[in-house]
């Protein structure tokens, strides 16, 4: 990472977030958003990196927020290096940081929530109930507080960015999403925050995601196109290592997130799985020339 660091201003009051960005404005900046909840990797300051070449000035939000974490989930151990996170986002280039409490986003007596609807209740939303909802309602107030020109969000989450886009059209937020290509390890393993939590053994086990995916992705570049086949491909993978246990292995279209019978070049494998309490999500979108 190129140490370009800039002098990062950080706020964690709405209102002091407001009047650091419209400073920026009033100097004629685009401004470029990239939402995070911090224990920021390579993944995350790619996006700024992103970020900085379609906008001017970059503001970061870094916040574990509650809303989509489900009651048996990580939200009280995720973990929050914010000093650390500073130092990385001033040196990726971002010009603003914002990190709000939960009671600065949740004021009492709060009653909107944004529902994903259906969309939200299909894989990663079946397995964590509410999860989008939380998600949505948490991405459209920052999108109201920080009113970017663009907002980069990863691949690696692609229902999250999917959701998001359709979000964004719904509801006629004016601003432009871009989709970041996902960033690994050189092994395969795709950045995450919860990696940290893998053991030895359980980080080695992992990276039965990547070979199932480019499983898939090797027998659709050979010309395999039926969906069920592609899946059965991708699932067999995790046969091999009993200690992985397999949430779903689907053929999806990219966009809706629906299954495909049939998978086409844009078409998206994704994955979901367990090894012990640490859950992990990657994906590859077929017939594409660099496999991320
Ligand atoms: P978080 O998991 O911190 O991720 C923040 C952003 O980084 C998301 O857009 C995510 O897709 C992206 N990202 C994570 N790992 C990546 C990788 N290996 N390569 C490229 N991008 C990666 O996603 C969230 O936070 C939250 O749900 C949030 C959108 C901030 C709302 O709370």
């Amino acid at each position: 990472m190129p140490s370009t660091a800039t002098s990062l201003r950080r706020v964690s009051s709405i209102a002091d977030t407001r009047v650091a960005i419209a400073r920026a404005r009033s100097e004629g900046a685009r401004v470029g958003f990239v939402p995070t909840m911090g224990a920021l990797h390579r993944g995350h300051l790619s996006l700024v990196e992103r970020a900085r070449h379609e906008t001017d000035a970059i503001v970061m939000s870094i916040f574990v927020n509650p809303l989509q974490f489900g009651p048996t989930e990580d939200f009280n151990r995720y973990p929050r290096p914010l000093e650390e996170d500073a130092r990385l986002a001033s040196e990726a280039g971002a010009d603003i940081l914002f990190t709000p409490s939960p009671e600065e986003m949740y004021r009492d007596g709060r009653v909107t929530t944004v529902s994903a609807g259906p969309r939200g209740e299909v894989w990663e939303g079946k397995v964590r109930p509410g999860h989008f909802d939380g998600v949505l309602t948490v991405v459209a107030k920052l999108f109201n507080i920080v009113q970017p020109d663009v907002a980069v969000f990863g691949r690696k989450d692609l229902q999250q960015a999917s959701l998001v886009q359709a979000m964004v059209r719904d509801l006629d937020f004016p601003l432009t999403i871009v989709v970041a290509p996902t960033i690994r390890e050189t092994d395969g393993l795709a950045l995450s925050s919860r990696n940290a939590y893998l053991s030895k053994q359980e980080r080695n086990d992992a990276l039965v995601l990547i070979r199932s995916l480019r499983a898939v992705a090797a027998a659709f570049a050979g010309g395999e196109r039926d969906g069920r086949r592609l899946q059965q491909i991708g699932r067999k993978q995790f046969a091999a290592v009993p200690a992985v246990t397999l949430d779903y292995f689907a053929i999806v279209s990219r966009d809706t997130l629906q299954e495909e019978v049939r998978a086409d070049h844009g078409s998206a494998a994704i994955v979901a799985a367990r090894l012990g309490a640490t859950r992990l999500i990657d994906n590859v979108i077929l017939g594409e020339d660099d496999q991320d």
